[in-house]
């Protein structure tokens, strides 16, 4: 049977479900880990998938980080849900919210190349990227040793990309 997933906004009795995920995926060093503290406080930047059981499947965030810049962070999908769509799903909701926002462009530190590449989004030098986004940089064990990639996509260029619903919609 067709299993299906919600995409929404995170909700704060997601977080200790968003935080467990996160941790898990910190342990293997593909992202920062976030403090329960830091999720409650930012919680409106969150999107998360929900399967319909109303398990946690993923979530993801899009962090304004300039005048026409945004940064997707904090993306993770559950083992046992990859490749099912819900990474391009939550990613397509932080581009909508970008046009709301009239930011123009959306970038992540990663080292998920091909995914992002598959959604759109080109590598660069990090060295495009403006000077403020190194604030988390400095607290991260990999500090200044970063081996993760830029990837940026041009929102006003993408057009109407979306094979997903707007969030919150059921697909
Ligand atoms: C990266 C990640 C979010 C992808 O999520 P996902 O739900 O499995 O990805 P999707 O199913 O939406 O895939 C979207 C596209 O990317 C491709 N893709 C996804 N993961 C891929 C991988 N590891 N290698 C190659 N291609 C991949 C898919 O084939 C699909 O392509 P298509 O639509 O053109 O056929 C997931 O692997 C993850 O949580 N990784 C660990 C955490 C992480 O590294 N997060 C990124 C931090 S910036």
């Amino acid at each position: 049977m067709m299993e299906h997933f919600i995409t929404r906004k995170a909700h704060q009795d997601d977080v200790k479900a968003m935080h467990g995920l996160l941790l898990r995926c910190a342990q293997k060093g593909l992202l920062l880990p976030r403090a329960l503290s830091y999720l409650y406080g930012h919680i409106r930047n969150f999107y998360v998938a929900e399967s319909g059981n109303g398990e946690l499947a993923a979530c993801c965030a899009l962090a304004p980080v300039w005048e026409d810049l945004g940064e997707i962070c904090s993306l993770v999908v559950k083992d046992e849900h990859l490749r099912k769509g819900l990474g391009r799903r939550l990613v397509d909701a932080c581009v909508s919210e970008c046009r709301e926002l009239h930011l123009k462009k959306i970038f992540a530190l990663t080292y998920q190349e091909t995914f992002f590449t598959r959604l759109g989004f080109s590598v660069v030098e990090k060295s495009v990227l403006p000077q403020k986004i190194w604030a988390d940089c400095v607290n991260c064990p990999k500090y200044p040793d970063c081996d993760e990639i830029a990837v940026l996509l041009d929102v006003s260029a993408s057009g109407g990309e979306t094979r997903t619903l707007l969030p919150g919609l059921r697909e």
